[in-house]
């Protein structure tokens, strides 16, 4: 009823090499382009898009503190690879079909390098979205160690073109991380993991009108289907990421060996947590270290148990239970000289005797003109209700420059949204669940248990957090380090075009 399983090594994406330097600072060029690729040995090629013409991307490899250029160039075709749903905000007809713009996800970066939602152009550059101003991104690297990716943006069709193939890793690196002796070199790993599904002909099968969120009834690792990695029995360090569109994963092994997490998304963690299981949302990434070692001949399953949509829908099907396999069948390649620390360079946090302000945001749900369930952003109205907005309507999140606020996100839906905002790193602090319908009838805020602090292996920077159902969940960021129009938005793809995404900009000190 399906392809067989680990049936194909999983791939490594190549590391990106510079084509030139300008002053001094390195210069890449990646090129998206339409290419055929074999996804699983018995799968006849499978068109995708690529950075570079590679699904995943290449790996960009940069240092703390050394600024690198980027520059983005579109050889894709005019015609979309996917059917696209031109009654979603933004994707109307007589806008181009086919739109990027790239995203590095979690990049501390001036505006005009971000990635906007409206700085999408044309292949070849025939043409450009309102907010465009260049296409040669200058990415500073001012900003702590850890791994990033980047991923396409544009307005309304950012779940195709990622579902299509456009994202990478970007791994940020700090040249004292060395003497933490984690694994490296060949044993340190970047696992991108998806979900997909796939026509009779082997193309990429997505719904031609936009689903409330989209599930795959296959996993991927790195562009292959249920592919296997050989490991020797020693350290590893993988750097996970949740690069679907939807689907939440919660991570396990099988035989149930721990996981220790040393990082989340915006850095290391305090302390390296062991763990058994690891639940990412989609854009999550957990920086982790599996000890093969004593294991000699052992296969080691990596599975999924989380609900679709996630927490309150269905178990996933058998298939999609399983990810990938490890097989510890090399012979050691001399000492494992690595360590797993304990204590670890964690932050900047911010610091909460510096909260300027505290903000209150909604998660609400609504029904747009064709009747369509829609989640959305918003405040709350004169009455403390929630007050949900779309797009076009006017920026209501205004931080200054370099203060410190607390954001509680107030969720009334029934769904965990990961919710992620641009420029910014931030702390969660908790999460505490309320009376819904008293909030929406009467715009109170009855907290209806206690606050719980956020889980061991949240306790480092991140960009990503998952708003649950029912809760008031808090962080505490700092706006730095530069100002202009950034988004926040949910990661789930499906509700970030449905707009489910809000401009937020960032004001001088003095304005
Ligand atoms: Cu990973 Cu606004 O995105
Ligand atoms: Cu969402």
């Amino acid at each position: 009823d399906t392809v067989p399983k680990f049936v194909d090594p999983v791939p490594i994406p190549e590391t990106l090499q510079p084509v030139g330097h300008q002053k001094g600072v390195p210069l890449f060029q990646i090129t998206m382009r339409q290419v055929e690729q074999q996804l699983h040995r018995d799968f006849p090629p499978t068109t995708v898009w690529g950075y570079e013409g590679q699904y995943p991307g290449p790996t960009i490899e940069a240092r703390v503190r050394q600024p690198i250029l980027v520059r983005y160039l579109s050889e894709l075709p005019i015609t979309h690879l996917l059917p696209i749903d031109t009654s979603v905000h933004g994707a109307a007809t007589y806008l181009p079909q086919v739109r990027t713009v790239v995203h590095l996800h979690d990049g501390e970066l001036p505006a005009e390098a971000d990635g906007h939602p409206e700085a999408w152009f044309t292949p070849r550059l025939t043409t450009h979205g309102p907010m465009f101003t260049t296409n040669l991104f200058r990415y500073p690297n001012r900003q702590r160690p850890t791994t990033l990716w980047y991923h396409d943006h544009a307005m309304g069709i950012t779940r195709l073109n990622i579902y299509a193939g456009l994202a990478g890793f970007y791994l940020l690196r700090d040249e004292n991380d060395a003497r933490l002796d984690l694994p490296s070199g060949p044993f340190e790993l970047p696992l991108l993991i998806q979900d997909r599904s796939f026509n009779r002909d082997g193309s990429l099968q997505y719904p031609a009108t936009i689903p409330p969120e989209f599930f795959g009834n296959t996993n991927l690792v790195n562009g292959k289907v249920w592919p296997f990695l050989e490991v020797e029995p020693r350290r590893y360090r993988f750097r996970l990421l949740n690069g679907a569109n939807a689907r939440f994963y919660n991570l396990m092994l099988k035989p149930a060996i721990s996981m220790i997490q040393i990082g989340g998304d915006g850095g290391y963690l305090k302390r390296a947590v062991a763990v058994k299981e690891i639940l990412l949302a989609p854009a999550e990434r957990a920086d982790v270290i599996i000890d093969f070692t004593g294991l000699e001949g052992a296969t080691v399953t990596m599975t999924n148990d989380a609900p679709t949509p996630f927490p309150t829908g269905t178990p996933p099907a058998r298939h999609t239970r399983v990810v990938m396999q490890f097989r510890v069948t090399l012979p050691r390649s001399g000492r494992d000289r690595s360590r797993i620390p304990r204590d670890l360079p964690a932050g900047p946090f911010p610091r909460l005797r510096d909260v300027v302000r505290s903000r209150d945001l909604i998660l609400d749900q609504q029904k747009d003109h064709m009747g369509r369930q829609m989640s959305l952003l918003g405040i709350r109205d004169m009455h403390g209700r929630p007050l949900p907005l779309h797009w076009g309507d006017a920026t209501t999140e205004k931080p200054r420059l370099g203060t410190v606020e607390i954001w509680r996100l107030i969720n009334t839906t029934v769904d965990t949204h990961p919710i992620h905002l641009h420029l910014v790193r931030f702390l969660i602090l908790d999460r505490q669940p309320f009376d819904v319908e008293r909030f929406r009838s009467a715009g109170e805020l009855v907290f209806t248990g206690p606050a719980v602090p956020a889980a061991e292996n949240e306790r480092g920077m991140k960009d990503t957090v998952r708003a649950n159902p029912g809760e008031v969940t808090r962080f505490a960021v700092r706006f730095g380090r530069y100002t202009g129009e950034f988004v926040w938005h949910c990661h789930i793809l499906e509700h970030e075009d449905m707009e489910m995404m809000r401009r937020m900009e960032v004001i001088a000190e003095d304005s």
